[in-house]
């Protein structure tokens, strides 16, 4: 497929999707959401994709929210559809079996904070700044934004957020627990590729097993994670990584992980 409003590079095991619609602040429309659904399908079955990391382009913004101008004449029937799509679409993120790093360099607001959201990890430049401010639009946040902002920084912020559209700067973020880590803007990608390449020294097959089994501790009763912990954890005993990452412990050597 041919992309217009996203760009794809793949380097070193490490696939960086930028949402590419800079004079609208990477604003995201049905198509946006429709190739971004695409690439993630195709790096999800590309073996030599280990790592996934999500930008937005140019120095401005990560994504300013849900393209506006496709939203305003919507009928109620298109508003679900579109909300349908984009609640898909970063299910899907949540989803893949990779570890996908959220580079923030700029406005993440509305449907782009929730793009965020739906990361495994966020990391932001000093510039950037997140929000929910739908509801001064008339509208609430439809792309996952009321249940995983709350299950994020708790809901009493996530309230706050939502109900005042307020904007949060990255210290912000980075102290309510919303980000991971602030950085000045030109280091930013080399941070996320820093996060990614020390990932990608591990056993990726417990990674991925670790990701599933976070990801269960926020939709299941404690009962049911630990359960899915415990057989997650077993699982690892059936993989190569599990024989060579305890043999080289023991034989007081670094472990050469083949991600199997
Ligand atoms: C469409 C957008 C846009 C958006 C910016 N633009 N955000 N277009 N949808 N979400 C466009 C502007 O119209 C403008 O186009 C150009 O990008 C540059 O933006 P400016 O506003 O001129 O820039 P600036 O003054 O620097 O302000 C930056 C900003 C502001 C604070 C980020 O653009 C802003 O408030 N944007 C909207 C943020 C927002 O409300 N997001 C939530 C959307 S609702 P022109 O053609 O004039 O140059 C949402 C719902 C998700 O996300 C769920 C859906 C189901």
């Amino acid at each position: 497929m041919e992309y217009k409003n996203i760009e794809v590079k793949i380097e070193k095991g490490i696939a960086t999707i930028t949402i590419n619609r800079p004079k609208a602040l990477n604003a995201l429309n049905t198509e946006t959401l429709e190739e971004l659904e695409n690439v993630l399908e195709v790096l999800q079955n590309d073996d030599g994709v280990k790592v996934i990391v999500i930008t937005g382009a140019g120095e401005k913004a990560f994504v300013a929210g849900a393209d506006i101008s496709e939203m305003k004449d919507m009928s109620v029937f298109e508003a679900k559809k579109f909300a349908e799509l984009g609640q898909k679409v970063f299910r899907k993120i949540e989803l893949v079996k990779k570890p996908v790093i959220a580079a923030v360099n700029g406005y993440a607001l509305g449907g782009g904070c929730e793009l965020a959201l739906a990361c495994d990890i966020r990391i932001a430049s000093r510039n950037a700044k997140f929000g929910q401010p739908e509801v001064g639009l008339g509208i609430i946040p439809g792309f996952g934004g009321t249940q995983r902002l709350p299950r994020i920084v708790g809901v009493s912020k996530a309230k706050e957020l939502i109900y005042t559209g307020d904007m949060i700067d990255a210290e912000e973020a980075l102290r309510i627990g919303l980000i991971s880590k602030v950085v000045e803007q030109d280091k930013l990608l080399e941070e996320a590729y820093g996060i990614a390449k020390k990932i990608m020294s591990k056993g990726l097959v417990a990674v991925s097993l670790a990701k599933e089994a976070i990801n269960k501790s926020l939709e299941v009763d404690i009962d049911s994670g630990m359960e899915y912990e415990a057989n997650a954890f077993a699982m690892c005993f059936g993989t190569q990584d599990q024989k060579e990452g305890m043999a080289a412990f023991l034989e007081k050597r670094a472990p050469k992980f083949e991600g199997r």
